[in-house]
C-alpha cells in the first residue's frame, strides 16, 4: 500500500512537472524519490487533499516596491550609446541552426539558447521560438527564480496566475513575468478559428541571487507602447522593445535583470551599426531572411532560424542585407548583463544551489514560502486542456 502511494505521488509529480519541461528529466525523478522518502506525508498532502497535515501560516507579503528599494540593481548608464566610424565591431563566436523539435502535443519549438549548442550564457537560460496549434498549451505550472519574456509574433496567448493576474497578448505584444519567490500560472494559446498556430518567442532570464526571493510581478507591454526608429534612409526599422537604439529609449523597468531586446528589420541594401553595452552577452536570432554580420570584407552570413552569438568585446553589432537579396531580413538582437553566480536549474525552478532547488519543490508541494496562493487554486484557462 505504501509503495503504491509512493508510486502514485511520483507519477503525479513527474507528470505535473514534465508537461512543460523535458529538462527535468531522469535526474529529478531520482531527487523526487529522495525527497519523497524523507517526507512522504508532506507530499501526499498535495495530491490527496483530504490527508490533513498542518502547514505554516502564510507570511506577510512585502510589496514589490519594498523589494525594489532594497535590491536596486545596477543598470546601464542612462546616456545614449552612439556608433561612430571608429566603433569596434563585435566578432561572432559561433552561428548555429536552432533545430525544430516537438514539445508536447501540438507544439513545435526551435530552442536557440539552453541547448548544448549554447549553455552557460548568463543571464540567458533559454530562448524558444514556438509555434503552438490550437488545443495545445501550458496549463497550471510553477516557476521560481527567473524571469520569462514572451514576445508574440502571431496569434494570441492567454495567461492567468494564482495572484489573480489575467490577460491576453496579441501580435507584437510582450509579457514580462518575474517569477521571484514563486508563481503558478497557465499560458494557453488562442483557439484560432482557422486552426492557425500561435507563434512567438519566449526568453528565460536568470534573476540575480538577491532578487530570487522577490514578489512575483507581471508587466504586459503592448505593441503600441514599443517605440521604433528608422535608420539608413528608412531601409532599417528597429523596434525598441527593451533598451535603446539611435537615441530612442524603450519603456523602462520591464525586467529586473537588465536586458536589451531589439527587433530589427533590414530591407535589401540596408545596414545598421547597433551599439550594445560592453561586456554584456549578446546574440542575434534570425526570424526571416539572410543577414550579413560584421565589417565589410569579413562578414558572416546568417540564415533564417540561425543564432549568431557575439563575443563580449567590442562596441557595435554591424548588420546588413545584400542589395540583391529578394526579401528583407528580420532578427531579434538580445543582450543582457552577465550574472556572476551559479545556475542550478530543474525545469521551472532556477536557483543557485541544489539545496535551494529541493526547497523549491518542497515549498511548492506544501504551499509555503511564496506558493501559499497555489492552495486550492486552479486556472480557468487551463481547464480547457485535456490532461
Ligand atoms: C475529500 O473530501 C470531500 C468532502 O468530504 C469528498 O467529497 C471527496 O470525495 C474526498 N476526496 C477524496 C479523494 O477522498
Ligand atoms: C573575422 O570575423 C570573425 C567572426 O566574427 C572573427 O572571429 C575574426 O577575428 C575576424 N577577422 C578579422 C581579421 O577581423
Amino acid at each position: 500500500m505504501k509503495k503504491l502511494l509512493l508510486l502514485t505521488v511520483i507519477v503525479a509529480l513527474v507528470s505535473v512537472l514534465l508537461f512543460r519541461e523535458e529538462r527535468i528529466g531522469i535526474a529529478i525523478i531520482d531527487k523526487i524519490v529522495a525527497i519523497v522518502a524523507s517526507s512522504s506525508s508532506v507530499l501526499l498532502h498535495r495530491y490527496h487533499p483530504n490527508t490533513s497535515i498542518s502547514t505554516n501560516p502564510a507570511p506577510a507579503i512585502p510589496s514589490p516596491d519594498d523589494n525594489l528599494q532594497s535590491h536596486k540593481l545596477s543598470v546601464p548608464p542612462n546616456t545614449h550609446l552612439h556608433a561612430t566610424a571608429m566603433s569596434i565591431p563585435r566578432a561572432i563566436r559561433k552561428v548555429f541552426l536552432a533545430v525544430e523539435q516537438a514539445e508536447g502535443a501540438g507544439a513545435r519549438v526551435r530552442r536557440s539558447v539552453g541547448t548544448p549548442q549554447l549553455k552557460n550564457f548568463s543571464p540567458f537560460l533559454m530562448l524558444d521560438h514556438f509555434s503552438i496549434k490550437p488545443g495545445a498549451g501550458f496549463p497550471d505550472h510553477p516557476h521560481r527564480g527567473q524571469e520569462t519574456i514572451t514576445y508574440l509574433l502571431s496569434g494570441a496567448v492567454d495567461h492567468e496566475d494564482f495572484a489573480g493576474n489575467k490577460g491576453t497578448i496579441g501580435p507584437g505584444d510582450l509579457q514580462f513575468m518575474t517569477a521571484g519567490r514563486g508563481i503558478v500560472h497557465a499560458e494557453m494559446p488562442a483557439q484560432n478559428p482557422d486552426g492557425s498556430a500561435n507563434v512567438g518567442l519566449q526568453l528565460w532570464v536568470d534573476l540575480p541571487a538577491k532578487l530570487k526571493a522577490c514578489e512575483p510581478r507581471y508587466r504586459d507591454l503592448r505593441a503600441a507602447e514599443v517605440p521604433s526608429v528608422q535608420v539608413d534612409d528608412g531601409k532599417v526599422t528597429v523596434k525598441v522593445i527593451s533598451g535603446q537604439s539611435h537615441g530612442i529609449d524603450s519603456v523602462k523597468d520591464l525586467a529586473y535583470t537588465p536586458v536589451w531586446i531589439l527587433d530589427i528589420e533590414i530591407q535589401p541594401g540596408g545596414k545598421i551599426a547597433q551599439p550594445l553595452p560592453q561586456g554584456w552577452n549578446a546574440f542575434a536570432y534570425a526570424l526571416e531572411g539572410t543577414t550579413l554580420f560584421g565589417p565589410k570584407g569579413n562578414q558572416t552570413t546568417v540564415e533564417q532560424y540561425h543564432n549568431a552569438v557575439f563575443e563580449p568585446a567590442g562596441e557595435v553589432v554591424l548588420a546588413e542585407v545584400d542589395a540583391g537579396a529578394d526579401k528583407s531580413a528580420r532578427f531579434v538582437l538580445i543582450a543582457g548583463t552577465p550574472l556572476d553566480q551559479k545556475v542550478v536549474q530543474y525545469g521551472p525552478f532556477v536557483l543557485n544551489s541544489q539545496e535551494e532547488v529541493y526547497k523549491a519543490f518542497m515549498d511548492y508541494q506544501t504551499y509555503t514560502n511564496g506558493f501559499e496562493r497555489a492552495k486550492g487554486w486552479e486556472s480557468e484557462i487551463g481547464k480547457s486542456m485535456v490532461r
